[in-house]
């Protein structure tokens, strides 16, 4: 059996979601924040130690000012509301990507990161403003700058997920096939298990059917 330690998600279909069930897309940001809880909750049942969530992409900035500002609210609220809880489970939370949010956005996310510091029991990587590409490039600038041999243990540590291991395997909601800009050197050798449905409908029986298909994968790693 394959021992599982990082999964990471991207929480697609959303929009789609709200647009078919509720009046607006932004419904469905709502509903998929409900499904962020209960994924949370099934990873420290699972004995998972990390899970990264795609909740803002360095390309999402494209979207309608509308639906920006709902998401950032969404955020702002559930930190409120939720950090102490987090906090009470053990869980660490840390943020990858670049914080240039409103001051009160980050200095939340700041508060947040440093309260649940030294927590265990399940450390969660929430992508905001991240994207892959800026990421790898990020890298290599500084390996260049510190005039490091260019390898690949030079190289992981100046990536934001650097002490992080790699996740074993990715999940994506929403009938779409594609990586969208997230983890592309960690998830060189990830499994990858595409779900149709949006992830508001998405729930912990999913979860958990991949997790024990994951488990029962003969993993190569290129070799045979
Ligand atoms: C992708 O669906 C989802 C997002 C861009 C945002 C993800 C946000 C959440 C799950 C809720 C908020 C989470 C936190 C932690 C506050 P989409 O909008 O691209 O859906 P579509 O493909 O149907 O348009």
């Amino acid at each position: 059996m394959n021992p599982l330690n990082h999964v990471a998600i991207i929480m697609d279909g959303n929009g789609r979601w709200g647009l078919k069930h509720k009046t607006s897309r932004n419904e469905g940001h709502k509903a998929g924040l409900n499904t962020v809880e209960k994924i949370i909750k099934e990873s420290i049942k699972q004995k998972i130690n990390y899970l990264t969530l795609y909740a803002f992409s360095t390309e999402n900035w494209n979207r309608p000012k509308k639906e920006i500002n709902y998401l950032f609210n969404l955020l702002e609220n559930f930190l409120i509301n939720k950090i102490e809880d987090l906090h009470k489970k053990d869980i660490k939370l840390n943020i990858i990507g670049v914080k240039n949010f409103s001051k009160k956005l980050n200095k939340l996310l700041s508060l947040s990161e440093k309260k649940t510091l030294k927590n265990s029991t399940l450390q969660i990587n929430l992508a905001l403003n991240y994207g892959s590409k800026f990421e790898i490039l990020n890298s290599i600038k500084k390996m260049n700058k510190n005039n490091d041999k260019v390898n690949e243990k030079n190289f992981e540590k100046y990536l934001q997920t650097k002490n992080i291991p790699n996740p074993e395997f990715l999940i994506r909601t929403g009938n779409t096939k594609r990586l969208s800009n997230f983890l592309l050197w960690q998830l060189a050798y990830a499994e990858i298990f595409f779900v149709k449905k949006l992830w508001p409908d998405f729930n912990e029986k999913d979860f958990i059917r991949i997790i024990k298909k994951f488990k029962k994968i003969k993993r190569n790693f290129g070799n045979i």
